[in-house]
């Protein structure tokens, strides 16, 4: 079914009814080749540290199968659905700075924009291989501008990603600690980015109407944060820290189902408490999320086994969830939610699940207050 609708930009939360969404494709991913903010040793799985390349071909082909069939059930239930254009991305990129011998993909669409009620941001971004990511998202921006005279086309500041935006030599010296040194390290959110710039990736931002939560992680940092805050200056923006070994993108750790109602992981313990008073002084109920069915992590694939939390809420009572996902599934069942189950393992190597794999567009709603009573200092 193709859906004709008019065009308009305009998302609040993560919950209200979806209308337009894209979806990310997998087409000419690539492993990308190392750059100071990324280290991969996928050694079993064919790429040895410093070694970078296409994404193997029948990856690819199984990655694109489930993202179309994806695309194809929210398109059946009336969503709109745009696609981005791939680039080459095996072509090395350069700025006056640096030089990346690759790219990385489109897969992630929710990691580059953010959408906050009619504005459609481009973010920061702190990875070189994902610098140019933006322009495989050109093409859908321009026609909504031309489409929806409302729609506000945004971008932050494109970072230098010099040496000086990275601590020296952090991967080296995590991968030579103990674990009670990392433990260390995690406790004091001691990341790989430096302050020189304003970074952050959109999945580091949760949101929920006036408020907005962003992780501080590896590829955001408080220059970030605080440019968010002066850019969104009508919302509430809440930094957090979470104790995860190399935090990066929120959408595996809280996760709000709708008003009143979020999935928090329980292997991440919050280093902010505030947010819990804040969750639980406006009578927000906690799931603590199930184990995933998954024990370990899918070949090539950089993402945690916690993505069973990375759902996409198509609206307050009906969530897409990763189909072998029955622990999930059975829990948001529990609380009266429709499960539409999506295959999707074969995906998350190119960079996330189903929210990963999704950038709103269009949901049904205005922006509300769902915490009424703040916590000081937060
Ligand atoms: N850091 C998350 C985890 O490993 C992955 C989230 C990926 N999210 C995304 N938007 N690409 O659990």
């Amino acid at each position: 079914m193709v859906n004709e609708s008019k065009t308009i930009v305009s998302s609040w939360n993560e919950w209200d009814p979806l209308k337009h969404v894209i979806v990310g494709r997998a087409e000419g991913a690539m492993l990308q080749a190392p750059e100071p903010a990324v280290y991969r040793d996928f050694t079993k799985d064919g790429f040895p540290y410093g070694t970078w390349g296409p994404m193997p071909e029948e990856r690819v082909a199984k990655a694109v199968e489930q993202l179309d069939n994806f695309a194809g059930i929210l398109e059946k239930r009336g969503i709109r659905v745009d696609r981005p254009e791939p680039l080459d991305f095996s072509q090395a990129v350069q700025t006056p700075d640096w030089k990346q011998e690759s790219m990385l993909g489109c897969m992630p669409p929710r990691d580059v924009l953010l959408t906050v009620g009619n504005e459609i941001l481009e973010a920061t971004m702190s990875h070189r291989s994902r610098w140019f990511e933006y322009l495989a998202y050109r093409p859908v921006l321009q026609k909504y501008y031309a489409e929806d005279p409302n729609f506000r086309w945004e971008a932050a500041p494109k970072p230098r990603l010099s040496a000086r935006t990275y601590k020296k030599d952090w991967h080296k010296i995590w991968n030579d600690l103990s674990e009670e040194q990392r433990s260390q390290k995690a406790e004091a959110s001691d990341w790989l980015i430096t302050e020189v710039e304003p970074l952050f990736d959109a999945a580091d931002i949760v949101r929920f109407g006036r408020d907005l939560f962003v992780q501080y992680s590896m590829v955001t940092n408080d220059a970030g944060i605080r440019w968010l805050s002066q850019h969104f200056s009508d919302h509430r923006i809440h930094k957090i820290r979470y104790k995860e070994m190399q935090p990066w993108h929120m959408d595996s750790t809280l996760v709000p189902i709708r008003p009143g109602l979020v999935v928090c992981n329980p292997a991440r313990p919050v280093l902010t408490p505030k947010v819990m008073e804040l969750l639980e002084k406006n009578d927000w109920e906690v799931i603590w999320a199930p184990k995933s069915v998954l024990t370990e992590k899918r070949p090539l694939c950089y993402c945690s086994i916690w993505l069973n939390m990375n759902f996409l809420v198509v609206d307050p009572n009906t969530v897409c969830v990763e189909a072998s996902e029955t622990p999930m599934i059975e829990e948001l069942e529990k609380h009266g939610i429709e499960v539409i189950p999506v295959p999707f393992y074969d995906v998350v190597m190119f960079g996330g699940c189903l929210h990963c794999a999704t950038a709103d567009v269009y949901r049904v709603g205005t922006l509300e207050d769902y915490f009424p009573n703040q916590v000081e200092g937060f």
